[in-house]
């Protein structure tokens, strides 16, 4: 693989141990994946940051480098496993904190920025078309890549952060046309009405297309959330990192290659729902998978309005949207509400399981794929009705 003057240099350690390091990562993937050289990203977003996924082993490696490491470009971090001020309410135990906190202090010292969202898109860090990026979290890599029309590949935690400290990515995979053309044609028929509906489409997609690029066809509109839920599917119960919607986002004009075909029905859209529901009464509700928008916040503080949550209710966003909705009043209905809001963190990534709690609601596809995978049983159903589920008393 072809490196510049500078590039070599950081691998010969002139620029400090933690870069070299980074460089050493870099050139291992890129001869992996036969890149022909290293390309300079605009933007980062790290995966791999709660403590529960990291353990002491990632601790060591993060506080290794931050013995002289420094981001290069803006680097945004996924959320941790608690929120990092309210995480007493949250119920997590003392000696987790501690260990989480550690993480995120090692990465304030690397010079990120402790955003805590897997909607970095929605907090401040927004890519433009064409530029290439190195993010780690699955549905904004897929969002990124297909909304935006930037140019990421699935980063691991390691390499992504590797992309950080040498502001460089290897050129391959995603970065490159050629490899962002369809490889599936998913034809709509079922006309999609919500978030969820898109959830749905996209956890039956994921398990038909794998690792492949959909092209939807006969779907007419999606606006943010949709599109944010669909990513979020697509990239759980398969490893999609890019689609195309004919007609919406900006590269499903290009040319559709050799292209297998599939069509999602209206059954397909009933049975996918009916496979995310396990048996059992909810203990847990939770919305936020990916992080919820300003509007879904003044939807959820419409919908809680002068109601009473009879049991554990997470609303999780991040830092920023909390603080837009602190502005627009939505947050002072969805609070008194006695729903709590989980910001840095997420059902997924804090420990849950731990809490005591056994079944989960939540209008997020992601979110029963991960719950069910860490022994959770799930009850996958739309906003409303998850708002219904946590004030019904039973
Ligand atoms: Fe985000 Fe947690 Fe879901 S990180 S995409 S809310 S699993």
């Amino acid at each position: 693989m072809f490196l510049t003057r500078e590039e070599e240099g950081m691998l010969a350690g002139q620029e400090g141990r933690a870069t070299q390091k980074a460089m050493q990562i870099l050139v291992a993937l890129g001869k992996i994946y036969d890149a022909e050289k290293l390309v300079k990203v605009s933007s980062v977003q790290v995966s791999g940051v709660s403590y529960k996924n990291l353990g002491d082993a990632g601790l060591e490696f993060l506080n290794e480098l931050a013995e002289d490491g420094k981001a290069r470009v803006k680097s945004t971090l996924n959320p941790a496993g608690m929120s990092l001020t309210d995480w007493k309410a949250q119920g997590i135990q003392s000696g987790f904190a501690e260990k989480q906190l550690q993480v995120i202090d090692a990465y304030r010292r690397l010079g990120l920025e402790i955003s805590c969202t897997c909607t970095p898109y929605l907090a401040g860090n927004e890519p433009s078309f064409g530029q290439h990026i190195a993010w780690g979290e699955s549905s904004a890599v897929a969002y990124a890549n297909s909304v935006i029309g930037a140019r990421t590949n699935r980063e691991g935690g390691p390499s992504a952060l590797a992309a950080s400290l040498t502001g460089k990515t290897p050129l391959y995979g995603l970065h490159l046309k050629e490899n962002r053309v369809p490889t599936h044609i998913v034809d709509v028929d079922a006309s999609l009405g919500s978030s969820e509906d898109f959830a749905a489409m996209g956890y039956f997609t994921g398990k038909v297309v794998k690792d492949g690029i959909p092209y939807f066809r006969g779907v007419k509109k999606a606006n943010l959330e949709e599109l944010k839920a669909l990513s979020a599917a697509l990239a759980s119960s398969g490893g999609i990192a890019m689609f195309h919607i004919a007609g919406l986002t900006p590269e499903s004009d290009q040319m559709v290659g050799k292209t297998e075909s599939v069509t999602f029905t209206l059954t397909d859209l009933r049975e996918t729902g009916a496979l995310l529901n396990d048996e059992g009464t909810p203990d847990f509700v939770s919305i936020g998978c990916p992080h919820c928008s300003l509007t879904e916040l003044a939807t959820v503080a419409r919908l809680l309005k002068g109601k009473k949550v009879k049991r554990e209710f997470w609303v999780c966003c991040s830092r920023e949207v909390k603080r837009q909705s602190d502005e627009a009043g939505y947050s002072k209905a969805i609070e008194a509400s006695g729903a709590k809001f989980a910001t840095d963190t997420c059902m997924v990534v804090a420990p849950v399981e731990e809490l005591g709690y056994r079944v989960v609601a939540t209008n997020s596809a992601k979110a029963c794929h991960y719950l069910r995978n860490a022994g959770l049983r799930v009850k996958f159903m739309p906003m409303e009705e998850c708002v219904a589920e946590a004030t019904r008393t039973h």
